[in-house]
């Protein structure tokens, strides 16, 4: 470990996780933080962690994961395989519970629907050109959807590389990037359409549910046609 982390870590242990309150009340939805200590900042929510960080150390940030919710190890274990990427964070230190991480800056692609920002197509080829490395190094992307990518300064980033063990095919970005080239370039762009939050998570409610419906389907239609 950097030396120079190590007043964090022991603010970490002294003053941010005695504290910090996180619940994680549906999978599927985003963790509720009950309460941060000042003066550590959110800067965003997964469905099953948090990530902080303290405006004495603003290039690393804190992932806590909620009580009950799994991917801390697997995560721990990506980040290794991942190795150095410009295009992914690097995990900087392990504790119980907690990662503390490169702090990658930009917006999600997911809240630039929201401010009605461009996101230029060079956005999507730096995910997809980081995305194929990590199937280089062995690795199975998974659940890449709009607010595990983020856009700085005109490139891509992938945020979230917790699920990236799970070996079932997962067609969340490929069904992101039709979106993109489909609806979002030739329609939403041109107009700097801004979506509102509580359209953005009907889409992605009903995504899970048709999601989910398919999958359903073709367990059935196996039931039926396996011996
Ligand atoms: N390394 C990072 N730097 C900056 N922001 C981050 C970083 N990792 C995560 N975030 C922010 O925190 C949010 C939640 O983190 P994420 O890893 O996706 O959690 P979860 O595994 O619960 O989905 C992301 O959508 C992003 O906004
Ligand atoms: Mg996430």
């Amino acid at each position: 470990m950097d030396t120079y982390i190590n007043p964090l870590i022991e603010n970490i242990h002294q003053e941010l996780l005695p504290a910090f309150q996180i619940e994680s009340v549906d999978p599927h939805e985003p963790v509720k933080v009950h309460y941060l200590p000042d003066p550590w900042r959110l800067l965003g929510k997964g469905n099953y962690a948090a990530v902080v960080y303290h405006p004495n150390h603003p290039n690393v940030v804190v992932k806590i994961y909620a009580p009950g919710r799994p991917g801390f190890e697997e995560e721990v274990e990506v980040y290794q395989r991942l190795g150095s990427h410009p295009a992914f964070s690097q995990c900087l230190y392990v504790g119980i519970g907690f990662l503390v991480l490169k702090r990658l800056y930009g917006v999600t692609l997911y809240d630039c629907m929201h401010l009605g920002v461009r996101i230029p197509i060079k956005v999507i080829r730096d995910i997809d050109e980081a995305l194929d490395y990590a199937r280089r190094r062995g690795l199975h992307p998974h659940d890449i959807h709009g607010r595990n990518v983020m856009m700085h300064e005109g490139k891509g980033f992938v945020v979230d590389v917790s699920d990236f063990l799970h070996e079932e095919t997962c067609s969340k970005w490929n069904n992101l990037k039709k979106a993109y080239y489909w609806l979002y370039r030739p329609f939403f762009s041109p107009i700097k359409l801004r979506i509102p939050y509580f359209l953005l998570d009907i889409v992605r409610r009903s995504y899970r549910r048709c999601a989910s419906f398919k999958t359903t389907c073709c367990r059935l239609v196996r039931s039926f046609i396996s011996p």
